[in-house]
């Protein structure tokens, strides 16, 4: 990440504990290790892929790694990226929590564009460096 901006992190924290979170391999590995207190799960393509840590879970799809959140009757899965698996899971998803900050920064993986026409946004809270805007699917069904 280009930044570090330890209140977005606590939001970030704070939002996702308790539930599972899904990730891409390769941002899996800029974390280095799984997050506590949180189910982490990784996709990846290459079947034998294996992670060091025993508390991780891997699939090698994100259909597959959904079916499995389902199974296990979670109340909320987030998806937190990268940008591959963020496209990916965006027309599948039914609530978006973004985090907008306030500062420009270098990087090449961008968030998805946002299709106005499909999003409506919920609610907006303000803090120094960020906003937080919760947008909820129009038709209340991803597609
Ligand atoms: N600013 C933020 O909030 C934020 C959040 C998250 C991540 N990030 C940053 O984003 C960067 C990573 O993003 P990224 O787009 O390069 O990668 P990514 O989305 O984290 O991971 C891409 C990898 O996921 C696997 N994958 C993707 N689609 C799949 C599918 N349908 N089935 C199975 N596996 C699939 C593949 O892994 P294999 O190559 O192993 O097959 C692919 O290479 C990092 O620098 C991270 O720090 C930023």
């Amino acid at each position: 990440m280009p930044w570090h901006v330890k209140e977005e992190f606590e939001h970030f924290k704070k939002t996702t504990l308790g539930s599972a979170i899904i990730m891409g391999r390769k941002t899996f590995e800029t974390l280095g290790k799984p997050l506590k207190d949180r189910e982490n799960i990784i996709v990846t393509r290459y079947i034998n892929y294996s992670s060091q840590f025993e508390d991780v879970k891997v699939f090698h799809s994100l259909d597959d790694s959904l079916v499995y959140c389902m199974q296990k009757n979670y109340d909320k899965v987030f998806i937190i990226g990268g940008g591959e698996i963020f496209k990916q899971a965006l027309p599948l998803s039914d609530e978006m929590i973004l985090s907008f900050m306030k500062f420009d920064a270098e990087g090449e993986i961008l968030f998805p564009e946002i299709e106005e026409d499909k999003w409506e946004k919920k609610s907006s809270e303000d803090r120094e460096q960020f906003e937080i805007v919760r947008y909820v699917r129009k038709n209340g069904k991803p597609n």
